[in-house]
């Protein structure tokens, strides 16, 4: 894949060296475009020797162009259709707000206009800046636009503070413009919003209860519907896996904070995936005070959560929904009802308790039915392919419902 590389000015310049390096391992073409401010942190030269093209500087008036470096009026236009995908690592804080606005006022911010492929942007800066509202609001607008973002990890920066602003690691970041080398863009234009996880119900402040729900089909299904080119929004609750890359994630702790995060994103999406194992029981009343042992046994009142699948179903209008359902027995008479009674266009029903797949497990085994009176079996496999699996089962039931006249 040809891939042509923005570098931003801020001190994370050196390290989009590696990410062409890390780009050209995996057999993808570089072409790199400084800002001004990029080179003065790096060299042009430094670029120039690790591409083995010359480097673009893009200084329009007074251009000084030397044998590393090319410019020209034009240029921009010829770069914007002979390139694949377009990165641009450090995306700094200004740079943010120029594509944002479409401030064209040198060669990559020209370039950024005029290039209509694929987007991935790896922003670098101080946490502060980070923070700030006007970029967050500048973030918000790109992220509408359906770039994909190779988010900044928290970590110790350059300013000698903390926090949230320390460029991806370059393998990430090149691992997420790999993506756009895959052939299947099958959900471009979707907005899919998934959930994962368990949920964790608080007894007092430092008892809970929750379930063995480790996300992985979640996670799995996030990684592969970005990868094909969704936008893809996870409402996830506690887990310890890595947010995918060019996921917006909304972290939630109970199941009431995951039923607000999912309601306000009803409206945008236009596929709902409810992978969360839900608690379906909280104490509605929280005491303040930590419970104290005593010898009499200890009775809890537990009231039942809402419900996200069936309130989902009553507000999905054409979305398309398709619910989870983890049993022990009667797995597909189950998930029929379940289809039934909470309105979904399909049910993903997988038998747990047992060894090797389901919970916490890498593999997994599921029937998918739909609402169509299909019946599909997948795997055992890797999540990761049960996710491939389950995607292209949403597509072709999608088709089958426009087909037979219903209108998801
Ligand atoms: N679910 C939900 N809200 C809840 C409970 C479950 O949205 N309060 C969703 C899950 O995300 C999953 C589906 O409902 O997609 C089925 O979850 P499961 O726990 O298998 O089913 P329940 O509805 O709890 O049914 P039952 O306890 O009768 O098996």
């Amino acid at each position: 894949m040809r891939v042509v590389l923005g570098v931003g000015g801020g001190i994370a310049a050196y390290k989009a060296a590696e990410l062409v390096r890390a780009l050209e391992k995996r057999g993808h073409q570089v072409q790199v475009v400084m800002t001004a401010a990029a080179q003065q942190f790096v060299q042009p030269l430094t670029f120039a020797a690790l591409s083995g093209q010359k480097v673009i500087t893009g200084l329009f008036a007074g251009a000084t162009s030397s044998e590393d470096t090319l410019s020209s009026a034009v240029e921009h236009i010829g770069v914007a259709q002979d390139y694949d995908v377009l990165v641009v690592a450090p995306a700094t804080a200004d740079l943010l707000a120029k594509f944002a606005n479409g401030i064209a006022d040198d060669f990559l911010t020209t370039l950024y206009l005029a290039f209509t492929g694929p987007v991935v942007l790896a922003p670098a800066m101080n946490s502060n800046m980070w923070n700030h509202a006007a970029t967050q609001r500048n973030l918000s607008v790109l992220r509408e636009r359906g770039h994909s973002f190779a988010d900044p990890e928290d970590g110790w920066l350059a300013c000698g503070t903390t926090g949230p602003g320390r460029l991806a690691e370059p393998d990430r970041i090149a691992e997420l413009v790999g993506r756009f080398a895959q052939t299947k863009h099958d959900l471009e234009g979707e907005h899919i919003l998934i959930t994962a996880g368990p949920t964790q119900e608080p007894l007092d402040p430092v008892r809970y209860i929750t379930n063995r729900s480790s996300g992985k089909m979640g996670y799995a299904l996030a990684n592969a519907a970005v990868a094909r080119g969704a936008l893809v929004t996870l409402v996830s609750g506690p887990v310890s896996l890595p947010v995918p890359l060019g996921v917006t994630a909304i972290h939630v702790r109970t199941a009431v904070e995951m039923r607000d995060a999912v309601m306000s994103c009803l409206e945008d999406s236009s596929i709902i995936i409810k992978a969360a194992a839900v608690a379906d029981y909280y104490l509605s009343a929280v005491p303040h005070r930590k419970m104290k042992k005593t010898a009499a046994r200890l009775p809890l009142e537990l009231d039942p959560t809402p419900d996200i699948l069936a309130e989902v179903g009553q507000k999905k209008g054409g979305r398309m929904l398709i619910g989870f359902a983890a049993e022990t027995d009667h797995l597909i008479d189950e998930a029929r009802r379940k289809m039934v009674t909470k309105n979904c266009d399909m049910v993903v029903a997988n038998l747990v308790g047992q060894e090797g797949t389901g919970f916490e497990a890498d593999l997994n085994e599921v029937t998918i039915l739909t609402r169509a009176g299909e019946t599909i079996h997948a795997g055992p496999a890797e999540k990761s392919e049960i996710a491939e699996r389950i995607l292209d089962q949403i597509l072709r039931l999608r088709l089958t419902l426009r087909a037979i006249g219903e209108t998801a």
